[in-house]
């Protein structure tokens, strides 16, 4: 696992964006795995810039990704296909056609996880993904106590989690859904390269777990650990628990 220190978020964002580029250079067609929250935004911010500017061409760049709410609708404004199509898709100029995600409406909910976890294997597997971290260590959304070799399944949010994304409904709640799709930490694992960014104080105790604790489910990120390939952008505050 590599860790690389930056001094703030959006340098964190430059850098990212910049192996984004560098990957969609060398295979155009590459299959980006986005996350959502906060963190990766000013990844998304410097990725269009490169766009505009005409650094890189992603014209055939494929999206996919990495979990969703069960049971709002998909054109509810907080499902994550729509904050993704918002915040990755149109700013980068890449049709819905390029996207591909769970069906978190689904009336066969298992039956979307298995047909997600297969539609990543037929598209060739995710060759970039992007990932946040949760204050406990979630990755996607597998919460502490998930299996390592999970697959896309249906998973249970915890409290904290529904209290951290509350500010996205209005500081409810109640509106928070309670259950989402989620890859799973065995799917996430045959990600060619896994990036994971972690910005703020608030996440050093999930990051000194991530990269110096024992590889356990109870802090799902440490399975990076197992990964030939990952690297781990955090910004000073987020590292300032490793030792
Ligand atoms: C979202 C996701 C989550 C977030 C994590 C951190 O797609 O996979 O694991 O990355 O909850 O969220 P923020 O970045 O908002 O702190």
């Amino acid at each position: 696992m590599e860790v690389v220190i930056v001094p703030d978020a959006k340098a964190g964002g430059e850098l990212i964006a910049e192996a984004m580029a560098q990957l969609l250079r060398r295979k155009p067609d590459a299959l980006l795995g986005v996350a959502t929250g906060s963190t990766p935004l000013p990844v998304y911010e410097a990725l269009a810039a490169k766009v505009r500017s005409g650094a890189v061409d992603v014209t055939r760049a494929r999206i996919a990704q990495l979990d969703e709410y069960v049971g709002l609708p998909a054109d509810h404004p907080e499902s994550y296909r729509s904050v993704l199509r918002r915040e990755v898709l149109e700013p980068l100029g890449i049709g819905m056609g390029q996207f591909t995600g769970p069906d978190g409406t689904a009336e066969d909910v298992q039956g979307a996880c298995e047909a997600y976890d297969k539609a990543l294997v037929d598209a060739g597997g995710v060759d970039l993904q992007l990932l946040g971290i949760g204050t406990d260590g979630h990755i996607g959304f597998n919460e502490p106590c998930s299996s390592l070799a999970s697959r896309t399944r249906i998973k249970t949010l915890t409290e904290q989690t529904r209290i951290d994304n509350a500010r996205f409904f209005d500081g409810d709640i109640d509106q928070v859904p309670h259950h989402v799709i989620t890859q799973g930490i065995g799917t996430i694992l045959e990600a060619r390269h896994l990036v994971l960014l972690a910005t703020g104080e608030g996440k050093a105790d999930a990051v000194a777990a991530t990269v110096e604790g024992p590889v356990a489910a109870v802090c799902p990120a440490s399975a990076l650990q197992l990964h030939p390939h990952a690297t781990v952008v955090v910004d000073e505050a987020a590292a300032s628990k490793l030792k």
